[in-house]
C-alpha cells in the first residue's frame, strides 16, 4: 500500500529515496514517483506506473540540471483515481511549485475540489490528495511562508493523512500526519522521514514518531524534537538486519520461499516462546489483567489466524471468544473484562488501528504483529511478536502460521495463569506444539508431489468451494482466501454443515470442492453430499485424503498442517494462469486506508 519517504541530504537525495522506496515495495504498489530539487533551483518530478526499476532508469536518464539533496518519494496503491502517471505521486499544484506525497484519504476532497476548480485551479489528476497541493497554493498567497501555508491548508481537511511537501521555490520540506503514521530519523548527513521504519531502518538506529497534528519542517526537526521530547515516542530500529528486505535465495518467487520457510520460522518462534507456556510466564510477562472474555480483531489472513486462536480459547479454556472484522468494529458493544487481541502482520492496517480505539477498554489491548516497530505494537498495552521474519509476498503465508502458533502459545499460557488449564495438560500441548516444525516440513514435502497435478486439473475451473467443520473451518477460510488472492477465481468457504442450506445449489458436474479434514467425523457425510451431485472433492488432511498431510486432528489449533498444500495449490494455479503470485492484482500488504 502507499508508502512515503522524504529526505534532506548533504548528497543527492536519490541515494536515500530510491533504496527506501524499494524497501517499501513489499507493501504492494501500482505506481511510484519522486520529486527532487535540482541544482538550478527547480524540482524534477519523475513518476512511473511500472516498477521501481523503471523509476531508477528514469533517474539515470535524467539529462537536466544535477539532482539535489531535498526530495520526496511515494509508492501508490490506487484508491481514488485509476493507475496512471498523472495519478502517481508526487502531485502538484497549478504552478508546480508545491510537490506532495500523501498516505491516507481526504474525505472532503470532492467538496474542496469543486470549490478550488470554481476559483480557477486546474487539476491534473483524479486523486483526492491533489486538493492539498492547491489548498497550499492558495494559502501561500496569503501566508507567504510554506510552513504556515501547509498548516492552514491542513486545517481545512477531513480524513487521514501523512504528507511530505517539497516547495520548489525554497527547497524546503514540510511533513505532517493525522491518523496515519510518520517517522523521523537522522543519519550523519541526512534527515529522513518515512511512513514505515522498514524504508529507512538500514541507515538509522533510532527513530521518532511524529505526533498526530504536528507540522514540521525537516531542517527544524532536531530543534522541534528537543522541545517536545516529553510527548514524543522514540523507538529503536533494532539494527539493520531486522528490517532488511531479503533476497530470493534461488527461489522463483517470494511466496515459494516463504512457504518453505514455515517450519524454520515456527521452530524459531517456539524456541523463543515454548518455555513460558506451561508455567504461565509467557502471559504473566505481558502484565495484562485477567479476562473473562476474548475478542479477536483483525482482517483477512490475520482474522483467520484469530479464528484458530478463538477456537482454542473456547474449547480448551471454556472462555467465551468472538471474532470482530476490524472494519465493522465500531458498532460493537464490549462486555466488561474482555481482552482485545488485535492481530495484524503489518501492525499498520488502518481498519485494525481504528477498530481497537472503539472496541478495547483501557488497559486491555494486546497486539500480535510481525512488526515490532508498527503503530499497533506501539499503541497496544502489550504486544507479542509472531517473529516470522520479513514476508515479502503480499498474500500472507508464514506470518499466518506464526500468528497461529504465537497466539495459541500465549493463550495456553494465559489459561494456565488464570487457572483454567492444568499445568500437565499444558505441558502435553507444548510437546505437541514442538512437533509442528517437523510436521509442517512433512506436509510441504507431501504436498509437493501431488499439488502440481491437482492444480493442472482444476486451473480452468471458474470457481472453488472450500469446506470444513469445527477447528478445520479457519483453514478452509484461509485456503479459499489464498485461492482468490492468487488466481482471481471465485473461492468461498463454508462450514460444511451449511452446504445443504444454500451453497449445495452451486455444485454441478466437476465443481471443485476442497475439503479440509479435521476431527469432526460428520465431514464425511458432507463430502458424500457433494460427490453424489457430481462435485469433485479434493480432500486435505488424513492419510486417506487426496493430499495426505497427516494432520494432527486432536491438536487444539486444529489441522494446521493442511494450510501448506492449500497455499501451494493457490500458488501453483496462480502461476499456471500466468499471474505474479508475489504481487496479486489490486492487493497490498499494508493497507493504510479504511
Ligand atoms: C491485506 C492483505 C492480506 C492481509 C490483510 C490484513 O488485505 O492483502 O493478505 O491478510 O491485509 O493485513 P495485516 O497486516 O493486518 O495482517
Amino acid at each position: 500500500m502507499c508508502g512515503i519517504v522524504a529526505c534532506l541530504n548533504e548528497g543527492p537525495a536519490t541515494g536515500y529515496l530510491l533504496p527506501a522506496l524499494r524497501r517499501l515495495e513489499y507493501r504492494g504498489y501500482d505506481s511510484v514517483g519522486i520529486a527532487v530539487t535540482t541544482q538550478d533551483g527547480a524540482v524534477a518530478r519523475l513518476r512511473s506506473v511500472e516498477r521501481i526499476d523503471a523509476l531508477e532508469a528514469a533517474v539515470l536518464r535524467w539529462a537536466g540540471a544535477p539532482l539535489g539533496g531535498a526530495g520526496i518519494g511515494h509508492t501508490r496503491w490506487a484508491t481514488h483515481g485509476g493507475v496512471s502517471t498523472a495519478n502517481a505521486h508526487p502531485l502538484s499544484d497549478c504552478s508546480h511549485r508545491i510537490n506532495l506525497v500523501h498516505n491516507g484519504i481526504i474525505e472532503n476532497a470532492g467538496l474542496l475540489r469543486r470549490r478550488l476548480e470554481r476559483s480557477g485551479h486546474r487539476f491534473e489528476s483524479a486523486v483526492d490528495s491533489e486538493v492539498i497541493c492547491h489548498l497550499i497554493e492558495d494559502q501561500l498567497c496569503d501566508a507567504g511562508d510554506p510552513l504556515l501555508a501547509v498548516r492552514r491548508a491542513l486545517s481545512l481537511l477531513e480524513g487521514s493523512w501523512a504528507i511530505a511537501v517539497l516547495d520548489a521555490a525554497s527547497g524546503r520540506i514540510i511533513v505532517s500526519c493525522h491518523r496515519s503514521p510518520l517517522l523521523l530519523a537522522h543519519t550523519a548527513s541526512a534527515v529522513l522521514v518515512a511512513s514505515d521504519i522498514a524504508a529507512v531502518g538500514e541507515w538509522v538506529e533510532r527513530f521518532r514518531v511524529v505526533d498526530d497534528g504536528d507540522v514540521l519542517e525537516l531542517s527544524d526537526v532536531e530543534q522541534h524534537g528537543q522541545s517536545t521530547a516529553g510527548a514524543t515516542v522514540f523507538g529503536k530500529t533494532g539494527g539493520v538486519g531486522s528490517v532488511e528486505t531479503p533476497g530470493l535465495g534461488g527461489y522463483v518467487d517470494y511466496m515459494a520461499k516463504e512457504i518453505d520457510e514455515q517450519p524454520t520460522a515456527v521452530a524459531r518462534l517456539l524456541a523463543e516462546l515454548a518455555d513460558g507456556v506451561a508455567d504461565g510466564s509467557l502471559w504473566r510477562g505481558l502484565s495484562m489483567p485477567a479476562f473473562e472474555r476474548l475478542r479477536v480483531v483483525g482482517c483477512g489472513t490475520s482474522l483467520n489466524a484469530g479464528h484458530v486462536i478463538a477456537n482454542l480459547v473456547r474449547r480448551f479454556g471454556g472462555v467465551p471468544a468472538c471474532l470482530t472484522v476490524a472494519s465493522e468494529a465500531n458498532s460493537e458493544v464490549v462486555e466488561p473484562d474482555t481482552l482485545c487481541l488485535a492481530i495484524s502482520q503489518s501492525g499498520e492496517t488502518a481498519d485494525v488501528l481504528r477498530a481497537v480505539t472503539t472496541c478495547a477498554q483501557p488497559g486491555t489491548l494486546l497486539g500480535l504483529t510481525n512488526n515490532s516497530h508498527s503503530t499497533l505494537a506501539r499503541s497496544a498495552d502489550a504486544f507479542l511478536s509472531c517473529n516470522a521474519g520479513p514476508e515479502i509476498g503480499v498474500a500472507a503465508t508464514k506470518t499466518f502460521v506464526c500468528q497461529v502458533i504465537a497466539g495459541c502459545a500465549l493463550m495456553i499460557s494465559a489459561l494456565i495463569a488464570v487457572g483454567r488449564l492444568s499445568t500437565s495438560s499444558a505441558a502435553g500441548l507444548v510437546d505437541t506444539m514442538e512437533s509442528l516444525p517437523q510436521r509442517l516440513a512433512k506436509a510441504t514435502a507431501a504436498a509437493a508431489s501431488v499439488v502440481p497435478d491437482i492444480a493442472e486439473k482444476y486451473c480452468t475451473a471458474p470457481g472453488f468451494i472450500y469446506i470444513a467443520r469445527g477447528t478445520g473451518v479457519p483453514y478452509a477460510a484461509e485456503g479459499a482466501l489464498k485461492l482468490k488472492e492468487l488466481t482471481y477465481r471465485w473461492a468461498e468457504h463454508y462450514p460444511a454443515g451449511e452446504l445443504k442450506h444454500g451453497p449445495l445449489a452451486l455444485i454441478g458436474s466437476g465443481t471443485p470442492v476442497v475439503a479440509v479434514r479435521g476431527a469432526d467425523k460428520k465431514l464425511a457425510a458432507n463430502i458424500a453430499e457433494v460427490e453424489v451431485r457430481g462435485g469433485h472433492v479434493v480432500s486435505v488432511g488424513t492419510a486417506e485424503s487426496t493430499i495426505p498431510v497427516q494432520a494432527d486432528l486432536a491438536a487444539p489449533w486444529g489441522p494446521l498442517e493442511c494450510i501448506v498444500p492449500l497455499q501451494m495449490l493457490a500458488r501453483t494455479i496462480g502461476l499456471t494462469l500466468g499471474w505474479d503470485v508475489d504481487k496479486p492484482r489490486n492487493l497490498a500488504k499494508s493497507v493504510t486506508v479504511e
